[in-house]
């Protein structure tokens, strides 16, 4: 069975009361509900984290390694700021998938660049759940070898 990590980064524990005209007004455990409901008709396994602190998300990706085929990452503010969590997806050479509720690109000039774009299969931002639910279909089918 295909396996996937899902990590959300720094305040999308706070995703619904967050900005809501920017970033939606679902909940992340709404968001990690509609991610395993796609996974599952994939045949796909999903595990969801969610931390505030760039080192445990280091962690995570490096203890991933040995255990799932692919991330599915939103870095949220860490995408504009982390060499580390580049380094670690690097480092684990595993497939990886950026995803942004918002479309960063549209946005403030310090959130057009990405430490992650340059290491990641591919970047999908503005859709808002869309985002997550494309991300998560384009992984696995790259993991399952199909065509989308
Ligand atoms: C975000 C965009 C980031 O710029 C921001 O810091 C976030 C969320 C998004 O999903 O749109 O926290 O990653």
């Amino acid at each position: 069975m295909t396996s996937v990590l899902v990590l959300h980064g720094p305040n999308l524990n706070l995703l619904g009361k967050r900005e809501p005209e920017i970033y939606g007004y679902l909940t992340l455990e709404q968001i990690n509900g509609e991610l395993t409901k796609l996974a599952s008709e994939y045949h796909c396994e999903i595990t969801c984290y969610q931390s505030n602190h760039e080192g445990e998300l280091v962690d995570r990706i490096q203890a991933a390694a040995d255990v799932f085929q692919g991330i599915l990452i939103n870095p949220a503010a860490y995408t504009h700021t982390s060499v580390a969590l580049r380094d670690a997806i690097s480092a684990v050479r595993l497939p990886t998938v950026e995803v942004h509720l918002s479309n960063i690109h549209q946005r403030e000039a310090f959130r057009h660049h990405s430490y992650l774009a340059a290491v990641s299969l591919g970047q999908i931002c503005g859709f808002g759940l869309d985002s997550y639910l494309l991300g998560l279909r384009a992984l696995i089918h790259h993991l399952q070898g199909q065509e989308p």
